[in-house]
């Protein structure tokens, strides 16, 4: 065992959090905690590192266990360093090594004759060796790429970077340390769809347990091979991933149900026998001896003790004209990264908007843009009779964390009265003396809750959303896509959440090449597109002969607006040209990309040959040449991509 609860209970003042709770974490075990809001779940994870006591029982770790543990609430580390020292920080003992054997060779040079220094110094090689150190450098990048980091992005201040991204980099260096148990809370809330993939594939070779808080069911699918629940104050073991979690769940409740009403049934009859023959000398005994067994009866709990329903109901108050919001040529950069340049689009009644991609493509500017709270070149005009509301990416850091719930409503300049205040709260699940609670004590979900009701308070009709799910548990978050079903107005909203993205949104949006992509559909119908596309540029690649590619009968991703010439004759025979041109640059990149990768692969196995590694200078010139290539390769491949799709552009023009 790793670590584990034996017999524990914890609470806060009157609330119980667990009671008497056993739970055992085994090697090689890929958890996902799971529960409601609320539950405890962030404070299980602090008792089982000790930053929390239990008020009863013991809490077991074996001494060589080492533990990883990522906090939900944005940790206040800080840092002059860049990114890549801090994520480096995981080989502590390399770095130190690095240092001894770089000291040791100098010392070497001046006393070549000194058998002590030349022995320590063949012994940190090899110790560098076991530690596979000459390859850390490689192995940081690697994970800060995966986690959505560019190459450049490696150089620049842990400073410079938002909350989420700086919590991206202590998981980066967390992950690289590899400790033997891997405590993770939500940590999925702060990424986008790629990192995320990333990370599922990477913890799913992961050599150690992990024990991961997530609400994401499609992550949880595919990451987890056991679900433990926090339910009713005790963990429930499920031996399997979320899909198994539910049906077995399912079938659980099913039987405890069944045995609380036979058991109900029995303890109504015992009831009725001791009642009758009591008072009766010759079955006084067999009275008695009922009661004792139904004293000693252990006894079956109800099942669900309803769960109260938050209560969220956007309103509307007017009704705007047929267009909300358009953006004309509207230009935005930060430096030299170019978010929009010249994008125009158009939001209209009835849309409801999804605006998905990458992280660092401008999701949340462009949203910051429509909402009026982000300078930029260009027009945005609002429709008529249109009334904004725009729920913010770091609302909840954004909460005064000593107000209390009830003063953090008074506060955003709502009209209501504090009456009115408390049945809003309520219908957020905050009752009674819960509005008088410091926002520091709430749990992820608690603070989600209030900075969604200060949203609703406004009875808007356009909602700009940015990740409104993140932190909400599952329940709460069917309940979000319920109000936003239901809802009469418009809304964008951007989240990296599958399930909620393909239950709300009727249209795509996407920031590609610096302009704002629409697809008029599902995220279902989306993605099944960009499949078929995926699969058409394979076949060209495979055989650059089919290159020329049919035109099917499936929606595509157009801009916003749209800029087709007007007159297609005179323009086709230069697309012709511009086509073949386009293919023969194609074919090029290819070639290049093939060769590039070979070579790529050549150096990469250059820098596991002992004769280059245990040589300081040959390792160097072959890092920096394969770093090189690496880079090379990335840029030749996001040209490959933008040829491809002036490629298909043109034959679309045709
Ligand atoms: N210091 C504290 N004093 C009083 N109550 C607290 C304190 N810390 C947490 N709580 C309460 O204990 C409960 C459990 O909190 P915890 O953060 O562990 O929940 P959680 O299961 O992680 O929820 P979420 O899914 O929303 O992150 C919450 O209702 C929270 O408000
Ligand atoms: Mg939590």
């Amino acid at each position: 065992m790793l670590a584990g609860l034996q017999n524990v209970t914890f609470e806060f003042g009157a609330r119980v959090i667990l009671q008497d709770t056993t739970w055992h974490i085994q090697p090689n075990e890929r958890i996902g905690l799971i529960g409601y809001n609320g539950t405890g779940k962030s404070t299980l994870l602090k008792l089982l590192v000790g930053e929390m006591m239990p008020s009863a029982g013991t809490l077991e770790r074996s001494r060589s266990t080492t533990v990883g543990y990522l906090h939900q609430d944005l940790l206040s580390f800080d840092t002059n360093g860049s990114i890549l020292e801090v994520a480096l920080g995981a080989f502590e003992k390399v770095l130190w090594l690095e240092k001894e054997i770089e000291r040791l060779g100098l010392e070497l040079e001046k006393n070549p004759e000194d058998n002590d220094i030349l022995h320590q110094y063949t012994d940190s090689l090899h110790e560098m060796d076991v530690l596979g150190g000459y390859n850390i450098h490689h192995q940081t990048e690697e994970v800060l790429q995966g986690l959505g980091f560019s190459n450049a992005d490696l150089q620049r201040p842990f400073r410079e970077f938002s909350g989420g991204w700086r919590m991206r980099v202590l998981l980066a260096k967390m992950i690289l340390q590899k400790p033997d148990l891997l405590l993770l809370d939500e940590p999925t809330n702060h990424m986008d769809l790629p990192s995320i993939e990333w990370l599922e594939k990477y913890l799913v070779h992961y050599q150690g347990s992990v024990v991961i808080v997530s609400h994401d069911k499609y992550f949880l699918n595919r990451m987890v091979t056991k679900i433990v629940e926090l339910y009713q104050k005790e963990l429930h073991v499920y031996n399997g991933n979320y899909d198994y979690y539910e049906k077995e769940k399912e079938m659980r409740v099913e039987l405890q149900q069944r045995a609380y009403e036979n058991q109900k049934d029995y303890i109504r009859q015992q009831e009725r026998f001791i009642e009758r023959f009591r008072a009766k000398a010759s079955k006084a005994a067999a009275a008695q001896s009922a009661m004792k067994r139904l004293d000693k009866l252990d006894r079956i709990e109800d099942v669900e003790i309803e769960r109260p329903n938050i209560k969220i109901n956007f309103r509307v108050d007017k009704t705007p004209g047929r267009v909300l919001a358009t953006l004309k040529d509207v230009s935005k950069n930060f430096g030299e990264i170019n978010i929009v340049e010249h994008a125009s689009a158009e939001i209209d009644r009835g849309d409801k908007i999804a605006l998905i991609g990458a992280n660092g493509k401008g999701k949340s500017t462009l949203l910051r843009i429509i909402a009026g709270v982000e300078t930029f070149d260009g027009e945005r005009n609002w429709g008529h009779n249109v009334e904004e509301s725009f729920y913010a990416q770091h609302q909840l850091e954004a909460l005064n964390v000593n107000a209390t719930v009830l003063d953090e409503m008074k506060n955003c300049g709502s009209q209501k009265n504090e009456l009115e205040l408390r049945i809003l709260l309520g219908c957020f699940l905050f009752s009674g003396d819960d509005v008088d609670k410091k926002i520091k004590v709430l749990s992820g979900g608690e603070k989600a809750r209030v900075a969604l009701a200060k949203t609703i308070v406004s009875k808007a009709n356009f909602l700009m959303l940015d990740e409104p799910t993140n932190h909400l548990d599952m329940h709460s978050c069917d309940l979000l896509i319920d109000a936003l079903n239901k809802y009469e107005g418009s809304f964008i909203l951007v989240s990296h959440d599958r399930y909620f993205i393909s239950k709300t949104a009727n249209k795509i949006w996407e920031i590609e090449n610096h302009q704002i992509k629409e697809f008029k559909g599902t995220y279902t119908e989306y993605v099944e597109w960009k499949e078929r596309m995926a699969e058409r540029k394979e076949t060209m690649t495979d055989d650059r002969k089919t290159i020329v590619v049919k035109k099917e009968q499936t929606p595509e991703i157009k801009p916003a607006i749209e800029q087709r010439p007007s007159n297609n004759a005179p323009v086709n025979k230069e697309h012709k040209k511009e086509l073949q041109k386009q293919q023969r640059i194609f074919e090029q990149l290819e070639e290049k990309i093939a060769l590039l990768n070979k070579q790529k692969n050549d150096l990469e196995k250059l820098l596991t040959d002992p004769s280059v590694y245990s040589d300081k200078n040959k390792f160097r010139e072959a890092e920096t040449n394969f770093a090189n290539a690496g880079k090379e390769l990335s840029s030749l491949n996001k040209q490959y991509e933008e040829v491809f799709d002036k490629i298909m552009q043109l034959e679309k023009g045709l």
